[in-house]
């Protein structure tokens, strides 16, 4: 049986920010359970729902030596649809009202503290996985520490370590002295060609170092971040490690996220009924939002972080142009505060129209996927999205820019050759984007039998788990050497 052990910041059904933790909670159970142990470890936020941390239960605890004093470790436990979870447990350092805070110091110690905790962990629970599979910036410091201090103890040394890097932009940065107190890493490893770029302390880029392989989330991403315009300053390490690069495209968890059987719609439909059916859940969803009550006019949805990555620029800069059309625009998103309040200023000023709902729901997220017709994504860069697969998923049309996973997943309407899932337009301009969705509007309003048959194709586009998690597989053996 080969070992292998996910650590990351987040993952469902215990901790979600974004897509990341869908992937840690979706991708381990997909994995050939005959071949492979995987079991993942997460921090036990105390910001946890409380019908998780009651599934919790404890195996032990340690000191550990961490930034110049004895830090207390502690190790929950808990199995989810047949994958074991291990929570590392600190209340100074997870104790917060959510995951992630604003000062970046101490998110620095925090993962720091997570990552060696991670490791020390181990011989403890008696898991000796061969390949520890880190994600994000947050568990950067994981291959360098396996190579630095962890190389003296045997139980280390076969493990091999993988880098998959869901988001570029963040890499937990810092000033190196700061860092080098922090992590207790000598002087040795902060130099331009590790853990420093441009004169910082940077664990992301200490991760994409000493990590024996590396992966990203879309082909197209592990092409872009190669270049300077996406590669956010790590682009030359990028070109150096491209041998040891490779884009696997990530699924979504097609029984959570399934318009079958979802428990948070009311009207349950198909790729057989849709046509029929989804409407039903529009309608629902009108009425609880207090939209004009319609049938006919084309719902387009939003489900978002709000920020800058997402796009929200480009529809700010149009969104009294597309009032004016004939459709209906809901919102559900958190971030930056310009966006939130552009959302609700329009939510005021065309209440029949459009509906910002700024929070955090599952519930009305899916109920957004179910209802809609057409789903915006327009992203300035997007290592690969799963909105839009939800959104395939759900027959609901997605509009997107040809950018990292949209394009790889979101097949651009051809109404020439009857081809294509979604709607797509190249350049980051609004007028660009305003474009797509007016062709879409054409096509949903004067072409509804072609509309159809895109929901028709997206529906039947497959994005579960199925074929990257074999690839997952692939590299693992290939990595183990058998
Ligand atoms: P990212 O990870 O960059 O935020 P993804 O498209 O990969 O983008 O994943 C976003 C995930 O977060 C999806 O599951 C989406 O439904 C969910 N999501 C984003 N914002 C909200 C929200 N306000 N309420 C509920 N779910 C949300
Ligand atoms: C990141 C990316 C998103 C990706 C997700 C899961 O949050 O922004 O594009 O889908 O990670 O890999």
């Amino acid at each position: 049986m080969k070992k292998v052990l996910f650590v990351a910041s987040e993952g469902v059904p215990f901790i979600k920010t974004g897509g990341l933790a869908d992937v840690v909670g979706s991708l381990p159970k997909c994995l050939d359970k005959e071949y492979f142990d995987v079991r993942v470890m997460i921090p036990r936020y105390t910001c946890m729902k409380q019908e998780m941390q009651e599934k919790l239960s404890y195996v032990t605890h340690f000191y550990m030596d961490f930034n110049w004093h004895e830090e207390y470790v502690g190790i929950l436990t808990a199995e989810v649809d047949g994958v074991k979870y291990y929570l590392i447990d600190n209340e100074h350092y997870f104790g917060g009202f959510k995951p992630y805070g604003d000062n970046v110091l101490f998110e620095i110690e925090k993962y720091a503290y997570f990552s060696k905790a991670a490791l020390s962990a181990l011989p403890l629970i008696d898991f000796q996985p061969d390949i520890v599979h880190c994600h994000d910036w947050q568990t950067g410091l994981i291959p360098v520490y396996m190579k630095e201090r962890f190389r003296g103890n045997p139980f280390f040394w076969n493990m091999k370590s993988i880098m998959t890097i869901h988001n570029l932009k963040f890499q937990g940065k810092w000033d190196v002295k700061a860092v080098k107190n922090i992590t207790g890493l000598p002087d040795y490893y902060f130099t331009p060609d590790k853990l420093e770029a441009y004169k910082d302390a940077n664990l992301l880029k200490g991760g994409l170092v000493y990590a024996d392989a590396i992966t990203t989330v879309s082909d197209t991403y592990a092409e872009e971040i190669k270049t300077e315009f996406y590669g956010e300053g790590l682009n030359g390490l990028m070109i150096a490690r491209a041998g040891d690069l490779r884009g696997i495209v990530n699924g979504i968890d097609y029984e959570e996220f399934n318009p079958a059987t979802d428990k948070y719609i009311e009207f349950p439909y198909d790729a057989v009924n849709f046509r029929k059916e989804k409407v039903k859940n529009k309608r629902a969803l009108q009425k609880q939002l207090n939209l004009a009550q319609d049938d006919k006019k084309m719902m387009i949805g939003v489900v978002s972080r709000l920020t800058d990555q997402k796009g929200f620029d480009l529809i700010a800069y149009i969104m009294d142009e597309l009032c004016q059309d004939d459709i209906q625009l809901v919102v559900l998103g958190t971030g930056e505060e310009r966006y939130e309040n552009m959302f609700r200023h329009f939510d005021w000023k065309y209440a029949d129209k459009v509906s910002a709902n700024i929070y955090y729901s599952e519930d009305l997220s899916h109920k957004i996927y179910a209802s809609c017709d057409a789903f915006l994504m327009p992203s300035l860069f997007e290592p690969c999205g799963l909105s839009q697969l939800m959104a395939l998923r759900y027959g609901t049309v997605p509009i997107v820019r040809e950018t990292g996973g949209l394009k790889d997943t979101v097949l651009p309407y051809n109404e020439y050759e009857n081809t294509g899932t979604g709607f797509s337009f190249a350049n980051y301009n609004a007028h660009e984007m305003l474009r797509s969705i007016r062709y879409a509007e054409q096509i949903y309003y004067d072409r509804k039998r072609e509309w159809n048959k895109i929901v028709d194709r997206g529906m039947a586009a497959d994005f579960s788990w199925h074929v990257s998690a074999g690839k997952y597989q692939e590299m693992y053996d290939w990595l183990i050497g058998y």
